[in-house]
């Protein structure tokens, strides 16, 4: 368990402070009662069944649950498609000519796509896929910064029932060779370049160099999106503009397929234990149910809503509450293009006065670094048409919880802490607006229809008061199907710990009124900034340059982005460059295999890594070292007494 973490998640249960729902807001919510939960609990498929009922089907289920650990069918025998959901039923009512995605740029450009503006647009980038080739089930890779085209490439994979992988643009042409590769995706679109803080990320590029190593690929759509301010090699015969092949397809319309509810809809990379990303493999009917409603009723999403979700959509976050959710909403959301402090600190304050964005949906990483930058910066800008506010992606400080409240809420809008994982698709832990009572720092309950609960290493649910794993008891409509490639791991990961219930990889406790508070990972994952890595990743990055014999990965608190990475390195006997030059050269190396997040921020080197009698790495010594409890800032490690010494006193410690 996460031992060293629980005293400060024990002062979190003290917290005192709560915050209720206004009248005016529980009026106006879509679930006002918490009759919710006991219908659901009485009849979870039969609740399931009826939240179902909000999609358009082609053709009706049968059996609305079919349940083979690990295998779980949702809506079964039922017919549907995606974008069908997210475009076409809109396009009938009124919603036609209503913003679908409102787009700033970073550099200040500005499109609106009405949903039928979406829809052909879907239909031109589908004709498209299929002009090349693209049938269904095969797989396409989008490796985009976050511009209108993405929402277009996935709608249109959707529509005719091709999977796609969205791959995050801060990864490196490794990390998505290696991607691609494990979905052996057919086609994959880019774009010339991306926009982060005034600089451009050279998307084209990375995918030129990841494809020397990926012969399935065959062709290359490229977006124009820096124009001409950078030029791209084209690779004839591989490589085609993509506003040419739109403009090719003119206003072709493209049946969306009938596609079975289990149908893939993504596969989506994510760090694990191992140093190999897992692509969770999500379907289409019960994925679409889970982040509708979830959308509908716990970001409280109305249609005179105008709602934002700052996520990149290469992460979970945003394909579920940018895209699917939301879209098959029929709401309206906003996307931004680029970094939050360019042209400077309140670019998201101005975003939302400018938009008259009512509901916000960001991360704990990002509110601390707002919190650090000082209120002066929303202060510049009328923030009165929020109404809603919401937290994803780590633990969130009650400081920081409070302060979004009060300086971007006005003190008077709900902040709901919303806790899910890639693997989940949608949110499971959060709380219901119009409903719940908040703690800051909780994430409350887990919502109608899911059962979590807290359990111990041998299954055995924790009293409230406690902690443990957090387990979840019952499948939910848009839990993933399988890793792709790899159903072994699939259960050996989430499904034989605890047999037959879903372990989350997290630590959590529940408070005497039953209030979830979420400690973090117990596995050997980090969560950086919001966002996933594995310490195996990172070591295996770390050993793969020439001069690194062994490495460890460990995770430090960090003010801003909650964990910061801590690498220990041990060098091969003939390296003798001056270790300030190589900790450079190999956090350099690590951002080149992983991608930027994976930077390490302190790299240790030590003649020999602090090991057990078993060989286990004594970890709990490393990240004493790098907080400084025992060296202070020293870096003196590569003296070979020295890590022997305190490795000694610690055995006798222990
Ligand atoms: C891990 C999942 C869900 C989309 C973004 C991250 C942590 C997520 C919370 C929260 C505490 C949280 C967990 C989880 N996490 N939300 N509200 N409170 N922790 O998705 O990359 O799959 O990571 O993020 O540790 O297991 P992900």
């Amino acid at each position: 368990m996460a031992d060293d973490r629980t005293g400060s998640i024990d002062t979190l249960l003290h917290e005192e402070r709560r915050y209720s729902p206004s009248q005016e807001f529980k009026a106006a919510a879509r679930w006002n009662s918490p009759a919710i939960y006991e219908r659901a609990q009485r009849d979870p498929d039969g609740f399931w069944a009826e939240m179902a009922k909000e999609l358009d089907w082609f053709e009706p289920w049968n059996k609305v649950l079919d349940w083979d650990v690990p295998k779980a069918q949702w809506f079964v025998g039922g017919k549907l498609n995606a974008s069908y959901n997210c475009l076409d039923r809109h396009v009938k009512t009124w919603r036609k000519n209503k913003a679908a995605i409102i787009w700033e740029g970073e550099p200040g450009d500005e499109r609106i796509l009405t949903y039928q503006d979406l829809h052909r647009e879907v239909n031109r980038c589908a004709a498209t896929l299929q002009r090349f080739g693209v049938h269904q089930g095969d797989r396409v890779a989008i490796y985009l910064g976050m511009i209108p085209e993405l929402v277009i490439a996935m709608l249109a994979c959707a529509r005719i029932g091709a999977p796609h992988t969205v791959v995050f643009g801060g990864f490196s042409p490794d990390a998505l060779s290696d991607r691609i590769q494990d979905s052996e995706v057919k086609l994959v679109i880019t774009a010339d370049g991306a926009w982060r803080r005034g600089n451009i990320v050279p998307l084209k590029e990375n995918v030129d160099r990841a494809l020397k190593t990926c012969p399935s690929v065959r062709t290359v759509l490229v977006v124009n999106r820096v124009m001409n301010a950078t030029r791209v090699p084209m690779d004839e015969g591989r490589d085609h503009w993509w506003h040419r092949e739109m403009d090719h397809s003119g206003g072709t319309c493209v049946e969306p397929a009938v596609l079975d509810s289990e149908h893939p809809l993504y596969i989506l990379y994510t760090s694990g234990t191992t140093g190999k990303p897992k692509g969770l493999m999500h379907t289409t009917g019960g994925y679409l149910v889970g982040t509708q409603m979830t959308s509908a009723t716990v970001l409280d999403i109305k249609d005179t809503d105008t709602y934002w979700c700052t996520a990149d959509i290469g992460w979970v976050t945003g394909h579920s509450y940018i895209v699917y959710g939301p879209l098959s909403l029929g709401a309206t959301s906003v996307m931004y293009e680029g970094a939050p402090d360019h042209p400077d600190k309140d670019r998201f304050w101005a975003i939302i006065e400018k938009y008259k964005i009512n509901v916000l949906y960001t991360a704990p990483t990002a509110i601390r670094a707002f919190m650090r930058w000082g209120s002066e910066f929303p202060l510049r800008h009328d923030l009165s048409s929020l109404r809603l506010l919401g937290t994803v992606g780590e633990p969130i400080n009650p400081e920081a919880w409070v302060w979004y409240r009060k300086h971007i809420g006005g003190d008077r809008v709900p902040v709901v802490d919303t806790w899910w994982q890639t693997e989940t698709g949608m949110m499971m832990i959060a709380p219901l607006p119009g409903i719940t009572e908040l703690k800051p720092g909780s994430a409350t309950f887990p919502l109608p229809g899911i059962e979590a609960d807290i359990v111990d290493d041998r299954g055995n649910s924790i009293p409230l008061g406690g902690g443990g794993y957090l387990v979840l008891k019952r499948p939910w409509p848009a839990m993933a199907r399988t890793i792709w490639g790899d159903p072994d791991r699939w259960k050996r990961q989430y499904w034989d710990r605890f047999p037959g219930i879903y372990f989350t990889g997290d630590g959590a406790k529940r408070d005497k009124e039953g209030y979830y508070w979420i400690l973090g990972r117990v596995d050997d994952v980090l969560n950086i900034a919001g966002h996933r890595i594995g310490t195996m990743e990172l070591e295996s990055a770390l050993v793969s340059h020439d001069s690194v014999a062994e490495a460890a990965v460990i995770g430090i608190p960090h003010e801003i982005k909650g964990q910061a990475i801590a690498a220990f390195v041990t060098l091969r006997a003939d390296e003798t460059r001056p270790h300030k030059e190589l900790i450079e050269e190999l956090k350099k190396h690590v951002t080149e295999r992983i991608g930027a997040i994976a930077r390490p921020d302190k790299i240790f080197i030590t003649a020999e890594l602090p090991k057990t009698r078993s060989a286990k790495i004594m970890r709990r010594l490393l990240r004493d070292i790098a907080e400084g409890h025992i060296l202070g800032d020293t870096t003196t490690l590569a003296d070979p007494n020295v890590i022997q010494s305190i490795k000694l006193q610690y055995e006798e410690r222990e």
